[in-house]
C-alpha cells in the first residue's frame, strides 16, 4: 500500500518536550487536513501565538487556529473532559467557535478526579519516588488502561454504564486513597453530576477515530500527527522512571490512532537550540549556574501547563543522537535559535564522561555520574528574530546549525527565531549533513 505515504508528516519533541512542537503544529497546518493528537493528555502544554494572541493547548491539536482543520483526539490520549471544556470555552471567548471541528475517539480513556488525587498523594508520599508530574492525573489513568479498570469515551458517554464503572472505581480508588495514602476520597455524587454534564456535551463530538482517519486517507486528505512531550520523556525510550507514561515519539501513532504509521511520511523532530526539563531527572547538561538562569530569561523557560521555572542546559547530541535513531526521524526543526542570540560562546555536549571513561552511546541507566563533554562555539551577537532566510543568518549561526546536522546525521527542514508564524524559516533546499573529511 503506501500510495499516501509522503502526503502524511508527524512533528514530535526530541528532547524533554516544550520544545516548540505547537508553533511547528500551527505552521505546518496549514498545509494538512487533518491534525491529530495520538497519545499524553492535560500534561502537555502547547503554546501558539499569533499576533497579539497567544493560545496555550493542552488537549486540543495545535491546528484548530488554522481555519477548517479537523482537530483529532486519538485512543492513545487520556482526556480530560474539564480541561477539555475549558479550553474550548476559552477559544469561543477569544471569538473562535471551533468544537464542531473537533473528534474525540471512543477508545481514548478519561480522566477523572480520583486520578488526580492519586497523582498528587503519590508526589507526596516520601517513599513513592517523586517524578515532579504535572499533577493532572496521567500516570494513574494510563495505569487504569493497562489495568482495565479505565473508562473510555464510549463508556462515559453511555449515562449507565458511566454510573456503573464509577461506582465501582471510586470504591477502589477512595480506598486507596483513605488507607494507603491517607488522604481524602473524592465525593461520588459531585464527579457524577459535574461529569455527566460534560458527557452531554461532548457525546456529540465521539467516533471511531481509525476509521475516520483511513477514510480522510482514501480521500486524498493530508494528516499531521502531533506528538506530546518529548522523546527523553517516553515511557520505553525516555530516563525512565523520570518519565511520562506514553509513547511519545513517532513509534506511538499506530498505538495512539490505529492508523499505520507506514503510512505516515515525513518525521519531523523538534529541538531547541539548547535544552530544557521541567520536573526532576538526569540532565547531565544542566547549567545550575547564572548561564543557565540567563537561558531561562532570555527564553521565557516557564511551563505553559503548570508555570514551573524549566531546568535549562546546553544541547545534548548523544541523547539527540538516541532519540532521532530510536524514533525514526526524517528531518529537523531548530526552534529559539534567536534565545542564544546575545551569548559570547555556545556549549554542545558532543560526549559523556563516567569517571574516566569516555561515552557516546546513551545510557539506558542514565544517572548523575555522567557528566557533559562540551565543546564550544563562538556567539554570533547579533539579533537573528528578523532574519528570513538561511543566507541572512548570522555567519556564526549558520555554523551552529551546520555543526547540529553534521552531528546528528539528519538534514534541517526549518529553523525557528520567534514565536511569531512569521518568524520561522523553511529550509529549501533542507540544509544537509556535511561530508565527514576523508569519506
Ligand atoms: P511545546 O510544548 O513543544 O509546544 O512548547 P511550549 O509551548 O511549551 O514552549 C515553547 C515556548 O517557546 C512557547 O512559549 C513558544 O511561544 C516559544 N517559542 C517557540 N518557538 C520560538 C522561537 O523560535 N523563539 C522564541 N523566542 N520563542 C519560541
Ligand atoms: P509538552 O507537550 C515538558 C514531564 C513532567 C514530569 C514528567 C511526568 O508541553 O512538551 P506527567 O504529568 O506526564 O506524569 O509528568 O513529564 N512533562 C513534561 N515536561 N513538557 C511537557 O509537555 C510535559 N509533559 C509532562 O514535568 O517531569
Ligand atoms: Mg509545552
Amino acid at each position: 500500500m503506501g500510495s499516501s505515504s509522503g502526503r502524511h508528516s508527524c512533528v514530535v519533541g526530541l528532547q524533554w518536550g516544550d520544545e516548540g512542537k505547537g508553533k511547528v503544529v500551527d505552521f505546518l497546518a496549514a498545509g494538512a487536513d487533518v491534525v491529530v493528537r495520538y497519545q499524553g493528555g492535560a500534561n502537555a502544554g502547547h503554546t501558539v501565538k499569533v499576533g497579539a494572541k497567544e493560545y496555550v493547548f493542552h488537549q486540543i491539536p495545535s491546528g484548530i487556529l488554522q481555519e477548517g482543520k479537523a482537530c483529532v483526539i486519538g485512543n492513545g490520549v487520556v482526556l480530560s473532559p474539564r480541561a477539555l471544556i475549558e479550553e474550548l470555552d476559552q477559544l469561543v471567548e477569544s471569538g473562535l467557535d471551533r468544537e464542531r471541528n473537533v473528534w474525540i475517539s471512543e477508545r481514548a480513556h478519561v480522566v477523572l478526579p480520583y486520578h488526580q488525587a492519586l497523582d498528587a498523594a503519590r508526589e507526596r508520599t516520601e517513599t513513592g519516588g517523586k517524578i515532579g508530574t504535572t499533577l493532572r492525573g496521567i500516570g494513574p489513568c494510563y495505569t487504569d488502561k493497562s489495568s482495565r479498570l479505565g473508562i473510555r469515551m464510549v463508556d462515559f458517554v453511555d449515562p449507565d454504564r458511566f454510573r456503573r464503572l464509577l461506582e465501582r472505581n471510586v470504591a477502589i480508588k477512595n480506598r486507596e486513597l483513605e488507607l494507603f495514602y491517607g488522604a481524602p476520597g473524592v465525593d461520588l455524587e459531585a464527579v457524577w453530576s459535574e461529569y455527566s454534564a460534560y458527557a452531554d456535551r461532548l457525546r456529540p463530538r465521539v467516533r471511531d477515530i481509525t476509521e475516520f482517519l483511513y477514510d480522510a486517507d482514501d480521500a486524498g486528505a493530508t494528516i499531521l500527527f502531533e506528538g506530546a512531550q518529548g522523546a527523553l520523556l517516553d515511557l520505553d525510550l525516555g530516563t525512565y522512571p523520570y518519565v511520562t507514561s506514553s509513547n511519545t515519539s513517532f513509534l506511538g501513532i499506530g498505538a495512539g490512532t490505529g492508523f499505520s504509521p507506514r503510512r505516515v511520511g515525513t518525521v519531523y523532530g523538534i529541538i531547541k537550540a539548547y535544552a530544557t526539563r521541567v520536573g526532576e531527572g538526569p540532565f547531565p547538561s544542566e547549567l545550575e549556574t547564572a548561564a543557565g538562569d540567563r537561558l531561562r530569561e532570555a527564553g521565557g523557560e516557564f511551563g505553559a501547563t503548570t508555570g514551573r521555572a524549566r531546568r535549562c542546559g546546553w544541547l545534548d547530541i548523544v541523547a539527540l543522537r538516541h532519540t532521532i535513531r530510536d524514533g525514526d526521524v526524517d528531518a529537523l526543526v531548530i526552534t529559539k535559535l534567536d534565545v542564544l542570540d546575545s551569548l559570547e560562546s555556545i556549549q554542545v555536549a558532543v560526549a559523556y564522561r563516567r569517571g574516566a571513561e569516555a561515552v557516546e552511546r546513551f545510557p539506558t541507566l542514565l544517572d548523575d555520574e555522567y557528566k557533559p563533554v562540551l565543546r564550544a562555539f563562538p556567539g554570533w551577537k547579533a539579533s537573528t528574530s528578523a532574519c528570513r532566510s538561511f543566507e541572512e543568518l548570522p555567519a556564526a549561526a549558520r555554523e551552529y546549525l551546520q555543526f547540529i546536522a553534521t552531528a546528528t546525521g539528519r538534514p534541517i527542514a526549518m529553523v525557528s527565531v520567534g514565536k511569531e508564524r512569521s518568524q520561522t524559516i523553511p529550509l529549501d533546499p533542507w540544509l544537509v549533513p556535511r561530508a565527514k573529511s576523508g569519506e
